[in-house]
């Protein structure tokens, strides 16, 4: 039973340890992010920093900062949310691909640089 806890604690750990890894972007992975957030048409409803019609990337990465919310906020920007922020509403955007998703998920978790 011991056992069991210690290797729990250990797996949790490098969890930990892989999550910190993952949060910090190279700077292709900037690059590509910055492209597809470009390219994906959602520029028509997100700012960097103003509210559009949907909240800016500057608030989005403060509401979630230390939070493990990645690969939801990847699934929410392509399945669609609404209610999170008010009364618009986030359109599925099934033309993204899930890897792109991530990309994006991630980098607006990280402020966006
Ligand atoms: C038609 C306008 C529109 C477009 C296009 C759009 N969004 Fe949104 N987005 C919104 C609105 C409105 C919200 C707030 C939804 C809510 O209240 O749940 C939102 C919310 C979000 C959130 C926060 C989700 C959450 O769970 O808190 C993220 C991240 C996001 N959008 C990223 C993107 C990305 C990346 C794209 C391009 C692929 C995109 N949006 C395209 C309007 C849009």
């Amino acid at each position: 039973m011991k056992k069991k806890v210690f290797a729990a604690t250990i797996g949790l750990t490098l969890a930990a340890a892989t999550a910190l890894v993952h949060a910090k972007m190279n700077a292709d992975e900037i690059t590509a992010a910055q492209g597809a957030f470009a390219n994906s048409g959602c520029t028509a409803c997100h700012s960097a920093t103003d509210t559009v019609v949907g909240p800016s990337l500057k608030d989005i990465a403060k509401r979630y900062k230390g939070k493990k919310v990645e690969a939801e906020i990847a699934d929410r920007i392509r399945e669609g949310s609404t209610g999170r922020w008010g009364d618009g509403m986030h359109p599925a955007n099934g033309g993204v691909e899930p890897d792109d998703a991530k990309l994006l998920a991630k980098w607006i978790l990280n402020g966006a640089p």
